[in-house]
């Protein structure tokens, strides 16, 4: 696969002598001592859909429960691991695929991580959903309408794409591809965080993670 953002100045030549290296600790033992499966909860939807909020929200109950957990969020992975990559088509696949490498990692370290990106392409989430096994990867479309996401506008961010003030803003001048086929399909109008929370944990629990 490509990686367009590796600068060979910065990172040399890709090296054909490195080995990856099998732990003494295997995922199997991370498992058994955690007493849960691991996986991705992976949150897509528009900015302002309450990806966040919900993934905040799921992060609490599994805490409560004695889950080992992880949150993953768009805005604050933007500000360190992603903090040179704009909103460009190729930015955006850039952003999910080091998402989706760290979220392995978390998978693989025994946890149950929740990400909340926009992630707005077919084809990036089926990229990590390829990156993980058969029931790592688990989609939670927070379907919220546009119309409702602009009302609140959490961070009058809509506002100013309107005024064209920013440029490749999802749902206005870039676009946002629904999930075909997600594991949760969450219809979050006239619901509240909690309630979307409850029906990500009674997915969980019905094909037992926890
Ligand atoms: S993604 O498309 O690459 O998955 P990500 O979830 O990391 O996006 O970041 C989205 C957040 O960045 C939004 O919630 C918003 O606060 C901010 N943002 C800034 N510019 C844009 C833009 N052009 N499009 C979408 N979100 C933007």
């Amino acid at each position: 696969m490509s990686t367009p953002y590796i600068d060979k100045e910065v990172n040399g030549e890709k090296s054909s002598d490195v080995v990856w290296h099998q732990a003494a600790v295997s995922h199997q033992d991370r498992v058994k001592l955690n007493g849960h499966k691991a996986a991705v909860l992976w949150f897509t939807g528009l900015s302002g859909s309450g990806k966040s909020t919900v993934a905040n929200a799921v992060d609490v109950m599994l805490y409560q429960h004695g889950v080992k957990t992880y949150l993953l969020d768009g805005d604050n992975v933007r500000h360190g691991l992603n903090g040179d990559l704009g909103f460009s088509d190729q930015a955006r696949v850039e952003n999910i695929r080091r998402i989706g490498e760290v979220a392995k990692l978390f998978v693989d370290a025994g946890l149950l991580v929740s990400s909340a990106f926009i992630s707005p392409f077919n084809v990036d989430r089926k990229m990590v959903r390829d990156l993980l096994k058969e029931g790592e990867f688990i989609e939670v479309f927070i379907d919220t309408p546009l119309e409702i996401c602009e009302k609140r506008d959490p961070k009058g961010l809509y506002q100013k794409a309107r005024a064209g003030e920013i440029k490749n803003f999802t749902g206005i001048d870039s676009a946002y591809e629904a999930p075909i086929n997600p594991e949760i399909h969450l219809q979050t109008d006239g619901k509240s965080a909690q309630q979307c929370a409850l029906e990500v944990l009674n997915y969980l629990k019905l094909h037992e993670y926890l």
